[in-house]
This record gives structure tokens, sequence and C-alpha cells, in this order.
């Protein structure tokens, strides 16, 4: 069927060099794309929802960190060997077209503007909120209905309400957030309440990709050599206050205590993938992408397990249901000034993670217009400047104007379903490279473990052990998702027994796929809408003029 059509692997290879974004400018070595790496992946996660993440959790959430890490681990070897066979620009996108199909192609590119351009939301509201007290910080207030969005005034100003006369014990972030409502102008009878921080740093920074990727570029790796050197420092005098006290109980509210962090963990390590997006600007995509992926992941996993311990160590874990955790651990220590370093220097890290997706998502919508999937108008690229000048204009305005009014909490888990969504098919990807033969021409491959056996035996012991250990039956109904991790796993036993499927795509598959069970159904819904928008748009406009239409 022709929804299925299929790329080959020269011919995705072939598109990218013909025509207007063959000018594109090759600058990108491997510490380049390592950095961009760290830019994208170190950001909001560990600057900011850790704290929920270790309140719920406990110190435990480290090992969560280890767990959603060996997760992005085999994933991340899935994105190498793509990457390292197909090396253009779109990503997951090209990587499924290649593999399963157009229509997949599609669905994956509209699951990554949740990873690129929403998760981008989040990481402009909360860089709006380390900003705004950073400049508290040196005696600049600013006014709170200009820096916060409605829902969350307006929910904090009835918390206020009802709680009356003994509201003045509400935490103080609440308390702020009522005044930010009572002090808003009106217009209309309508309270003008917006972030505008958020909005104006990413008109900034999309100002800065529009200019050009050299300029990003170093921008780049400056803001991550900065951000690198405080989050050492947090670590490093941070350890000389942890009292081993605190890492007892090490799970206190138990396994789904841990879990129910898995959105924010999962949000932190996401990034790591978006290098693949400027593959076309790499010096040597096919060697340097792969290293700088595990590179990145490596580094990152190290400093995040370290700073989860130094931070639950260092003050009682239910003490961390703060939005500037790793600021505030140093504050409660008395160590303002650490604490004030800490604040600016989160301003700095959340502004190059932005960059990263910036840098991303209009040139993931590029390598789609290309295709014929979206409008031409988003693979034109700028005489000058040579970016792809109308896909970032578009990039910044989506982004910008969700994070002047809309509220951070929703964007975290849709931001992590769609990304898991996206991970999935990619690992399933390779299984696919391998059965068609393709992977032979790759230049790195996931190393080979014959899963011929190894997943059906794991679904036996896995799943025997569920049956033996525990109310199977009750453990569904409460989590009915899990029916769709053990369905697949079973599926996935049948076809590696047949196919002598790869071990690490599957091993990457079903890690994914059951953190994502973690995040709950009406996450899955909401992303299930967005699925059906997306087939909308297909079936109206990149279905017929896909340039794939016809052949
Ligand atoms: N990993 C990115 C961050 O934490 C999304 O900001």
């Amino acid at each position: 069927m022709s929804i299925f059509r299929k790329k080959s692997v020269t011919q995705a290879i072939g598109d990218a060099k013909k025509g207007d974004t063959s000018h594109l400018m090759k600058v990108l070595g491997v510490r380049d794309l390592t950095s961009l790496g760290i830019a994208a992946i170190i950001g909001a996660g560990i600057f900011s929802t850790i704290g929920r993440a270790s309140f719920n959790g406990g110190p435990a959430v480290s090992l969560l960190f280890v767990f959603t890490a060996i997760a992005c681990v085999f994933t991340a070897l899935s994105y190498a060997q793509f990457a390292s066979t197909v090396p253009v620009s779109g990503s997951a996108y090209t990587y499924a077209y290649v593999s399963f199909g157009e229509i997949f192609a599609w669905v994956i590119g509209w699951a990554l503007i949740l990873e690129y351009a929403v998760s981008n939301m989040v990481v402009a509201i909360s860089w709006s909120e380390y900003f705004t007290s950073m400049l508290s910080g040196f005696g600049i207030k600013f006014p709170g209905w200009l820096a916060t969005d409605y829902g969350s005034a307006h929910r904090a100003f009835e918390q206020v309400q009802a709680a009356r006369p003994a509201a003045t014990a509400l935490p103080q972030n609440v308390l702020a957030l009522a005044t930010a409502y009572e002090n808003a102008p009106n217009l209309g009878g309508l309270k003008i309440i917006m972030d505008l921080p958020a909005g104006l740093i990413t008109v900034l920074i999309t100002a800065l990709v529009y200019v050009g990727i050299k300029e990003s570029r170093n921008a780049s790796n400056l803001l991550v050599v900065l951000k690198l050197c405080v989050i050492v420092l947090v670590i490093a005098v941070g350890v000389f206050y942890i009292k081993p006290d605190n890492w007892s109980p090490f799970a206190p509210n138990g396994v789904s205590g841990v879990l129910s962090g898995v959105a924010s963990v999962f949000f932190a390590f996401i990034g790591f993938d978006s290098i693949s997006t400027t593959a076309e600007e790499c010096q040597n995509p096919q060697r340097d992408l792969p290293r700088a992926m595990i590179y990145c992941l490596v580094i990152c996993t190290i400093l995040y397990v370290l700073i989860t311990l130094v931070l639950t160590g260092m003050v009682n874990f239910k003490e961390l249901g703060v939005d500037d955790p790793l600021a505030y651990v140093f504050q409660k220590l008395n160590l303002n000034f650490m604490a004030g370093i800490i604040s600016v220097s989160a301003v700095v890290a959340i502004t190059s993670a932005l960059l990263a997706y910036q840098l991303g998502q209009p040139r993931i919508w590029m390598t789609m217009s290309r295709d014929g999937l979206l409008w031409p108008k988003f693979s034109e690229i700028h005489p000058k400047f040579k970016t792809p000048a109308f896909a970032t204009i578009i990039t910044g305005l989506v982004v910008a104007i969700p994070s002047l009014f809309l509220d951070m909490q929703f964007f975290i888990d849709l931001t992590s379903v769609g990304t898991f969504f996206a991970f999935i098919l990619v690992c399933g990807g390779i299984l696919y490279l391998d059965a068609k033969g393709i992977s032979e021409y790759s230049k790195f491959r996931v190393p080979y473990v014959n899963g011929k056996f190894l997943v059906g035996i794991g679904f036996i012991l896995a799943f025997g052990y569920i049956l033996y250990a525990g109310d199977w039956l009750a453990t569904m109904e409460e989590k009915p998702l899990l029916f769709v991790f053990w369905a697949t796993w079973a599926v996935l036993s049948v076809l590696a027994f047949q196919n002598n499927f790869s071990l690490l795509p599957i091993l990457g598959i079903l890690t994914n796929l059951y953190l994502m069970t973690e995040l709950g159904i009406t996450n899955w819904a909401i992303f299930l809408i967005w699925l059906v928008i997306g087939l909308v748009i297909y079936f109206s406009y990149g279905f017929r003029k896909s340039k794939l239409a016809g052949q």
C-alpha cells in the first residue's frame, strides 16, 4: 500500500545531496557534536524536575537514572547505527522512512515535534523560573504576573482562597503565584498573565539559530563548558556535606515511589539523539555521530547519578520537592554563595538546552519538506546564513507562543511519551535493517548478540516470576498498559526465534516500553489524540504531495 512506500538508503542520502540543502556548512566535528549532545541533555531536567523525582522516590532515584540510562544506551546504539547508515538531517524520521515506510516516518516526524518543540516549551518556562529567581538574588523584582502562566496563577489563587484564614501556612511559591494573580492587570475582565522571559529567550535563541550553525556551535560549546564546570562544582563541594543517614531508607516509598519519577528522569536524558539532526553539517557524520552520542550519554549518566546521590545525601529527600533543588540544598546549608553560583549557572545551562532543540526542530521539518510531506517553504535555505530560515522562524513561534501562556507540567509527560515512542521505533528499525541485510553497509553497527533463544528465555523467566511472585491479574488491572509490554515481549520472542534478531535493539524496545507504561493511560490517550491530528494533516497534504507519490 502506498502509505507504506519506503525510501531506500541511497535515495535518502541522494535527496540530501540534491538541491538547496546541500549548501549547509559542514563544520561539526566529534567534539562539537558531543558538546551539542551535552547541551541538549543537561537542562531543565537536572536543574528542576529531578527535585520532584527525588521527593517521591528518595535516594533510590539514582537507580532509576541508571535504569533509564541503560534504556538510552540501547537506543543510542540504534540511533548511532542509523546515523552512520543514513547520515541525513531527519534523525528518527528519516530512519523510519527507510525502514518502516512513509506513514511511520510521518508519525515519527510528528512525534518528534513533541520531543523538540514541546520539550522546549518546558525548557523555556524553566529558564524563566531560574532567571527571575536569579534577578531576585540581585535584588531586582520581576512582576509576578509577567513571569508565570494563567493556569498556575489561577490555581494558586484558588488554593489560597480555600485555605483562608490559614493561607499563610501554604508554601511560599503558591503564595507568590496567588499574589501575581491578584496584581495582574485586567483587560476587559480578563487577567493579563504571561511568562514574558520564556517567550523572549525563545525569540533570542531562535534569532541565533537563524543566523548560523557556526554561531550556534560556538555559543553552544561555550555554554556547555560553563555548565559542566558548575555541575562538577556541585558534586565536588556537595560531597563534603553528605550525611549517609540521609540515604536510609534508600527507597522510602518503595518501587512505585521511584517509578513515579520516570517522566522527569527520562526528560533529563532526552537530547542525546538530537545531534543526529545535524548530520548534514558534520565533517564526518558516519564516524563522529555514533561516537559523540555514546560519549555524551556516558558523561551525562555519570554526572546525573552522582548529582542525585549528592543531593539526596545532603538533605532529607522530603525537602527536595522544589523547582530549584540544586540551589536549594546549598541554601539550606547556609552556603548562599554556592546557591547563587548555581542559580546563575542554571540560567546558562538551560539556555544551551534551548539552543540545541531550536536547532534540531527546523532540520527535521526541512527534511520532511524535502520529501514533500510538508510545504516546500520549510526546506528553503537562507542565501546568506545557510540555515533553514523559514522552518527556524516557525519553530520560534511554535515554542515561544505556548511558553508565554501555558503550564509546564503537562508538557513534561507529553514530551516523554512522544520520545519513548520515537525511541522504540528507532530500535525496531535496526531489526529491519538487519533482516534486510542493510546493516552490512552500516559503518557503525549495534554489537550483535543473537537473541534467538535469549529473548524467549528472558520472557519465560520474567513472566514466570510475575506469576509466581504476585497477583498478576490485579497488577494488570491496576496498570493495563503492562499488558502491551508483556504482549510485545511475547511477540518479539517468537520473531527473534524465527529471525535470529539482534538482542540489544530488542532490549532497547523493551526497556523503553516498560518505562513508557509507567507514564499512565491519560498521557497515552493525549498522545494518541496528537497522532490522530498528525494523521489528518498527513492525509490532507503529505500523502498526495510526497515525492514518492506516483513512483
Ligand atoms: N534533557 C533536556 C533537559 O533536561 C530536555 O532539559
